[in-house]
This record gives structure tokens, C-alpha cells and sequence, in this order.
């Protein structure tokens, strides 16, 4: 690979150990993938941040990483941790669990990495522009950025986001490159998709018949950016989708001729939401994977205004959303009606089967895969006004 002076003087050493760790990452991931170069990065989102995923032996990599001196050069953010910074107490989070997280938090700070905690960056503190590059670690974020952005991202793991973040670089492969952002999966929608669930299960479809190919949509009349996250959330989850486009709907559209279509159905939709949901009445409901925007906070205000839900309800959001939620006298609705908005955290990155839940409800096609396969969850599937129980 060709370095840099300034690369090649961070693989060297000269700007201290932990400079020198992670360029020896990027160097190794580059080989691996054929980059013939390094990119400069505007920004990084660091996955591996809830103790919940990454137990003791991640806080060790860390506290190495800050006892080497590791600073970010770009804008930082991080992936949700696995509680409320603020609430983790009314959330009833196990103190030991606490206690590490704030460990971990705690780590990455002295990085100088910005506590944001959210899978959605792009809705609360960077929103990269087309063709900016990035190195993005949550699988949702990526697909996002990518597709509904414009911006290119590899799918980072924890450890090459972070390496990235140290040196400001990224290897130079894959979706960085525009020979690689060609769909050659057309997926022709005939049928109606309107809310998130919907798009959910059609992301979910999708996503497992894609194996790693761009998918391109046809026949999606309108989706806002709400739908558009909860799309590319469920084909990351259920699959390994980073960049999907949408005809007349995401910025670029690069589709080969020849390309293999497939079609969704009234059916298939029908059948997947009846794969991903139980008979049974959730103890818990959670919204917001990924995190909830403004909208998403107010739907769910205006579905439980001045009534009493009969089962815990979160809404899972960024603490920047919250903040405006409370401004905007959303989450007193949602508290009043006995629910909850939870800033840092999701339903999957924290310790919910700790926490005596196992019956839990989503409108997301990620969280279902993901409630079920690692929180050990029944999941009911469906839409908000629906899975609520009022
Ligand atoms: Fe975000 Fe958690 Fe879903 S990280 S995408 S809310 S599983």
C-alpha cells in the first residue's frame, strides 16, 4: 500500500503507540481488501460501546487504547451504550452493569470522543454530504449514509471505526469506491408500503436475498426519511445490505444493465410480518430502532395522549431528540400515559433480558431479528398504534 508521509510516520511510531496500533489495523484490513491507498475520513462512528456487547475484554482494549495516548483527529461519535446515561436507575439497570458502562463511557471520552450514543448521527450532529468519505460502524447508520446521503462507507467493525478515528484514515476499498456502488438486485415493489413496519419487513425480505449485493427499489412512490432508515436497518439486521437505492427517491441511482429482479408482493409482506411476530402481549413495547426522530416521538405522543398504557412503552431516541422532545411537551405525554423517551440506549444493546422482559414488542425490522436472536425475546410485530397496548 501506498502511505503518506503522515501515514507512513503514525505506522512508524512517531506519533506515539496507540497511532501506531491502529494504523497497523487499517494496514492489515487494507491488505486483506486490496486497497492500494488510504482515504482521509470527515467523521467516524464507533460501534462496541454498550458493556453488553463488548464485556471486560473490550474495556481492557480501551483503557490500552487511552493508557497509549489514543486521540481522535476527525468528529467522533458513538453507537448507543447500553443504558440512560440519566435514567439508568427508573430503568431499573443492574448497578454492577452501570458501573462498567460508565467505565467504557468513560474510556472513549478521554479519547475525546463525543458522548452522542445513537445510531442516528445524521439526525442530531453530522450529516455527511454526497460523496463525502466516512468510516461508520453501526450497520444501520452505514446504510443510511450511504444510500439516502450519498456519502461512502465500508462497514466498519468496532476496532477500524476506532482505528480510523486515531489516524483519520481509512483504507481506500469497497463501497469507497464507485466501481463497487452498482446495484445489480432489483427489487420491484408492487405493493403498498407505507409505515415503518412495512418498510421493515420489506428491508427484512430483502435483506435476506441479497447476500451482499446493493439493492435497487422500484416501485416505491413516496418514503420519507423515517422510512427510509427503518428500510435500510432491516437489510443491514437481516442481511448484510450497506447501499440500496431508491428510484426517484435516494440521490444516486446506478443500476447494471441485465440486473436480477425480484418481486415483492402484497404476499410476501403479509407472510414476512407474520414470520417476525408472536400471538403473545408484549410486557414491553419499544420504538425507535433506530433511534427515534422528532416525527417518530410525536406519532407515538399523539397515538397515547391522555390514555394509560398497559404495558411499559420506550421510545428510544438520541439525547439531542429527547431534548427537544421535552421542550416540546412530547415526553410529558408519553410519561403521563405511563411510558418512557430513552436517550443512549436501545432495546437491543441493553441488559432487557437482565432485566426480567421476554415478551417485547417493535415496529422495526432490525429489533425483531435482533430482540429474538440476541435478547432471547417473543417479539410482537407490528405498526406503533397497533403494538401499543392502550
Ligand atoms: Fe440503533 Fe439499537 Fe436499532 S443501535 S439500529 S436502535 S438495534
Amino acid at each position: 500500500m501506498e502511505l503518506s508521509k503522515s501515514e507512513q510516520s503514525m505506522y512508524d511510531g512517531e506519533l506515539g503507540e496507540a497511532c501506531r496500533q491502529s494504523m497497523e489495523i487499517l494496514m492489515a484490513l487494507g491488505k486483506i481488501y486490496g486497497a492500494k491507498n488510504m482515504i482521509p475520513v470527515t467523521s467516524v462512528q464507533v460501534a462496541g460501546v454498550s458493556y453488553k456487547t463488548i464485556g471486560d475484554a473490550g474495556l481492557e482494549y480501551l483503557m490500552e487504547n487511552v493508557k497509549n495516548g489514543a486521540k481522535v483527529k476527525v468528529p467522533t461519535f458513538l453507537n448507543p451504550a447500553g443504558m440512560d446515561r440519566e435514567q439508568w436507575q427508573e430503568m431499573k439497570i443492574p448497578e454492577q452493569f452501570a458501573k462498567k458502562q460508565i467505565e467504557v463511557l468513560d474510556a472513549y471520552a478521554k479519547m475525546g470522543i463525543s458522548m452522542t450514543c445513537t445510531c442516528t448521527p445524521y439526525l442530531v450532529e453530522i450529516r455527511p454530504k454526497v460523496g463525502e468519505h466516512i468510516a461508520w460502524a453501526e450497520s444501520s447508520a452505514i446504510a443510511f449514509a450511504n444510500s439516502v446521503l450519498g456519502a461512502r462507507t465500508n462497514r466498519e467493525g468496532g476496532p477500524s471505526a476506532l482505528a480510523a478515528a486515531i489516524c483519520g484514515v481509512t483504507p481506500n476499498y469497497g463501497l469507497h469506491l464507485d466501481e463497487n456502488r452498482i446495484s445489480d438486485f432489483v427489487v420491484k415493489v408492487n405493493c403498498d408500503v407505507k409505515s415503518n413496519a412495512d418498510f421493515g419487513a420489506l428491508g427484512y425480505w430483502v435483506g435476506e436475498r441479497a447476500n451482499a449485493r446493493n439493492p435497487a427499489f422500484v416501485g416505491i412512490k413516496s418514503a420519507s426519511e423515517d422510512r427510509l432508515k427503518a428500510l435500510g436497518a432491516a437489510m443491514a439486521a437481516s442481511g448484510s445490505t450497506a447501499l440500496f437505492y431508491v428510484k426517484g427517491i435516494t440521490p444516486e441511482w446506478k443500476v447494471k444493465t441485465g440486473a436480477e429482479e425480484v418481486e415483492f408482493t402484497k404476499k410476501d409482506m403479509q407472510t414476512t410480518k407474520e414470520k417476525l411476530t408472536s400471538p403473545e402481549k408484549p410486557q414491553l413495547v419499544t420504538i425507535g430502532c433506530p433511534h427515534a426522530s422528532i416525527d417518530e416521538i410525536m406519532e407515538v405522543a399523539g397515538i397515547v395522549k391522555g390514555k394509560k398504557v398497559t404495558c411499559d412503552l420506550w421510545v428510544c431516541t438520541a439525547r439531542k431528540t429527547k431534548e427537544k422532545a421535552d421542550k416540546e411537551g412530547l415526553t410529558a405525554v408519553i410519561e403521563k400515559a405511563g411510558g418512557r423517551v430513552i436517550a443512549d440506549t436501545c432495546m437491543v444493546v441493553c441488559p432487557l433480558e437482565e432485566m426480567g422482559y421476554k415478551v417485547t414488542g417493535c415496529n422495526s425490522g432490525k429489533a425483531a431479528k435482533y430482540l429474538a436472536n440476541l435478547c432471547k425475546q417473543k417479539v410482537v410485530y407490528g405498526d406503533v398504534g397497533d403494538i401499543i397496548c392502550k
